[in-house]
């Protein structure tokens, strides 16, 4: 399954495959002239699927080189980008040398910053093997790392050439990084796709026990969402900021409880849910919409319940402080399942928003 991203001038195929990394050379090469390429993975992603992707890629008459960099949130730093960007140019990267990051959204972020500044851009290849990036990270264009005064603060758009998710990856994540990952498939459905929530809501079990085929349908449609919403528009101007559905309440449980006690996307989910009761509170969505959200959030094996927060953390989290100099929250409201629009509201809505939180 092909799925397009119509960007005028940059538009790429994001590649959806039942199977694992044996078709990615065939499908860079149909977009790409063979040539010397750049892999960069982890060591865990590295271990496991690193000697798959050259062998692919080297079979389609490409010369890879592999590049390593650190696993882990702590090191998509300033400095893991700097040193990455000198070992591909020291290796003799060229405009012309496509880089492939292969890993989750960590990897995808860190690389796609460097394929977007050295040498002011060269060709990427997202190969995502986390859900997330699969459904999220990979697709869209921002890349980028963290700063000391905030997450994701330096950073560029930069659109890949091609993605390609292969599903088999998915069979060695770890069951918390998948849970991860259905959050914001989850969200895909709440926000623009009421087919992909109605997914979630019936074959949820059948998702965490990695039915590839439930799996895959979720894969390809919420690529096809974040396709769709990013095409409209690519620099988050506007529209684009709906799929920040369920991250402000989200948000606000991720950094109040300390990243690495629950997953991104497990919050989001708990995000998702304050969020549709806060809409249905104020008349905006009807109430039957909350009991589908909350009972699609268990059968994904996502947990409904926040851990004992204080009303003021959180605000502290959700960035009152820094919202209250613009004195509004800007905000995705749903309307039904598949249909939210943006709303500017007033910034006392903010903790009430969060009092909802499960
Ligand atoms: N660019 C964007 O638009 C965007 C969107 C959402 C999130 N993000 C970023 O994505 C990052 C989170 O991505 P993530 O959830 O993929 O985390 P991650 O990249 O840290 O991956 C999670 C863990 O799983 C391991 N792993 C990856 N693939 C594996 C596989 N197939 N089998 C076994 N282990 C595997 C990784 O090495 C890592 O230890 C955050 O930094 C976030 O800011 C970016
Ligand atoms: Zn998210």
């Amino acid at each position: 399954m092909i799925i397009p991203v119509s960007l005028e001038g940059r538009a790429y195929p994001i590649h959806v495959v039942d199977e694992g990394l044996g078709g990615l050379g065939a499908a860079v090469a149909a977009t790409l002239p063979t040539g010397p390429i750049m892999v960069v993975t982890n060591p865990v992603v590295g271990g496991l699927y690193l000697d798959a992707t050259l062998r692919s890629l080297a079979a389609a008459g490409f010369s890879p080189r592999a590049f390593e960099i650190p696993d882990g949130e702590r090191h998509k730093s300033v400095a893991t980008w700097a040193t990455l960007v000198e070992d591909l140019l020291g290796a003799g990267l060229r405009r012309s040398t496509p880089v492939v990051a292969l890993g989750g959204g960590v990897t995808g972020d860190i690389v796609g910053f460097a394929a977007a500044s050295a040498l002011r851009g060269v060709p990427l290849v997202q190969v995502p093997t986390t859900l997330l990036s699969m459904v999220d990270s990979a697709v869209g264009g921002k890349t980028g790392v963290n700063s000391s005064h905030g997450k994701n603060l330096v950073g560029a758009f930069y659109q890949p050439r091609l993605v390609y998710a292969a599903m088999q990856t998915l069979r060695t994540l770890e069951p918390a990084e998948l849970r991860s990952g259905l959050g914001e498939v989850l969200k895909h459905g709440v926000l623009r796709d009421e087919a992909l929530f109605a997914l979630c809501e019936q074959q949820g079990e059948r998702a965490v026990a990695l039915d590839g085929a439930v799996l895959g349908e979720m894969v390809e449609r919420s690529c096809r969402v974040k396709a769709e919403v990013v095409a409209l528009d690519e620099r988050e101007d506007g529209l684009r900021a709906i799929l920040n559905l369920g991250h402000t309440a989200g948000h606000a449980v991720e950094t109040a409880a300390g990243h690495g006690t629950l997953r991104h996307g497990e919050c989001v989910a708990l995000g998702l849910v304050a969020e549709v009761r806060w809409a249905a509170a104020r008349g905006d969505c009807p109430p039957e919409v909350v009991h589908r959200v909350e009972a699609a959030v268990a059968r994904l094996g996502l947990t409904i319940r926040t851990p004992p927060l204080s009303p003021q953390d959180l605000l502290r989290a959700a960035g009152y402080d820094k919202k209250a100099a613009r004195g509004m929250l800007r905000t995705a409201v749903v309307e039904r399942i598949g249909a939210v629009r943006l709303e500017a509201v007033g910034l006392e809505e903010l903790p009430r928003m969060l009092a909802l939180l499960p």
